[in-house]
């Protein structure tokens, strides 16, 4: 294969790692038209002007960027740079061990279009973490998940090391915030198969991190954005318009077959609820989820089981935040409602987009 190969690497002051970093690329690469990548924002420390004494013995190539603007932007910054039909992303503190670049091209080679370095595939880790850093990994793994489907491909959709065909992202347009490069990529990409590879995150040997509680700020606006972007969010408002709607029939009935039919007001309240559930079903498997619904009668009939179950569940934890907020903790009894809609409603959307319509 001579198909050439860019390793793009944000820098912002490491430049301890910058000649071992170097050497091991080498180490996987010697035999490829290859070419690393960094992209510094202007370090205080001298990275920029060690990589530059590199570049006669190694391909290294450097942009130098006037201000720190954040590590997926300078990725995206990178790759008008550069040249290779393959692309690889990685830190430059060795916290992804080169070698694993090796398995990655293998991955590529194979044919697949984006091949990604993963802690959460059977064989990886997380050197040296702290349950406080790995709760909130996973838990920021599980909100990708939950509000960005397409991510559910992928175990590790945060990784900060990955490879990919060029051709993945020629179409599209790349507004990362913050952090998570591979996370752009994978939304706004174009991608018939995706890989994940086992590595182990190590811990820094030199350098500080320059992840703060700012990142995860970042993260949530991330999200945020790529949900505006990719309709997720008209999605989720969707779905709560759709439950309005059942409040209306609920209600509705709730009146009619009471005051208009004669009915015991709780058979008239049962069948409102049950009628609102198949109504919101109808609803948001047209108008919600037209793109997860299978039209057969059998696939519908196990949907709308599901998502009846799930309607009950969520009124127990609507009824469940009601009692608890109003009787434990002495709040307003409307007012605790209002989070135990809150509350149901989340869940129930959560729930019907992991289970319901996956
Ligand atoms: N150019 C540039 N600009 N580079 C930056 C900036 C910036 O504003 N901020 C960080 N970097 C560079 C660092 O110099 C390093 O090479 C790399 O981006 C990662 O930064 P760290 O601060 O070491 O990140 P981390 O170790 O907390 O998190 C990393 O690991 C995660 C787990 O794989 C990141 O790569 C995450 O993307 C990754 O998910
Ligand atoms: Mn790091």
């Amino acid at each position: 294969m001579n198909r050439t190969i860019s390793i793009v690497i944000p820098t912002y002051n490491e430049r301890d790692n910058i000649l071992p970093l170097v050497e091991r690329i080498h180490q996987v690469l010697s035999d490829y038209d290859y070419e690393i990548l960094f992209i510094d924002d202007n370090s205080s420390d001298g990275t920029a002007e060690l990589a530059a004494n590199l570049s006669p013995q190694y391909p290294v190539n450097i942009v130098v960027r006037n201000n720190k603007r954040g590590l997926a932007s300078a990725v995206v910054d990178g790759l008008r740079y550069a040249r290779g039909e393959i692309i690889g992303v990685m830190d430059a503190d060795l916290q992804h061990p080169p070698e694993i670049l090796s398995d990655l091209l293998a991955e590529i080679q194979n044919g697949t279009d984006i091949v990604i370095a993963s802690r959460y595939v059977k064989g990886g880790a997380c050197q040296g973490w702290g349950l406080t850093r790995r709760i909130i990994s996973k838990g920021a793994i599980a909100l990708a998940h939950l509000l960005l489907p397409p991510t559910r491909r992928v175990k590790d959709p945060v990784s900060g090391c990955f490879m990919f065909n060029r051709q993945v992202v020629a179409g599209a347009q790349l507004t990362p915030i913050g952090y998570k490069i591979l996370l752009e990529v994978l939304m706004e990409g174009e991608s018939g198969s995706i890989a994940e590879v086992p590595y182990t995150f190590r811990p820094r040997s030199s350098g500080r991190s320059k992840l703060s509680a700012w990142q995860q700020i970042d993260y949530l606006k991330h999200i945020y954005s790529l949900m505006r972007r990719k309709g997720e969010l008209l999605r989720f408002v969707k779905f709560c318009l759709v439950g309005l709607s059942g409040v209306l029939v609920n209600m509705g009935l709730l009146w009619l077959l009471t005051e208009m039919a004669g009915f015991p007001y709780l058979l008239s309240a049962a069948i409102g609820i049950e009628t609102s559930i198949i109504s919101n079903f109808i609803l948001n498997d047209f108008f919600t989820f037209p793109d997860r619904r299978s039209p057969t009668v059998r696939s519908t009939l196990n949907r709308l089981s599901k998502f009846n179950l799930v309607s009950v569940t969520a009124l127990a934890i609507n009824m469940g935040t009601l009692w608890l907020l109003t009787e434990v903790f002495g709040v307003y009894y409307l007012i605790s409602n209002l989070f135990g809609i809150a509350l149901a409603a989340l869940w129930n959307y959560g729930v019907n987009s992991y289970w319901t319509w996956y």
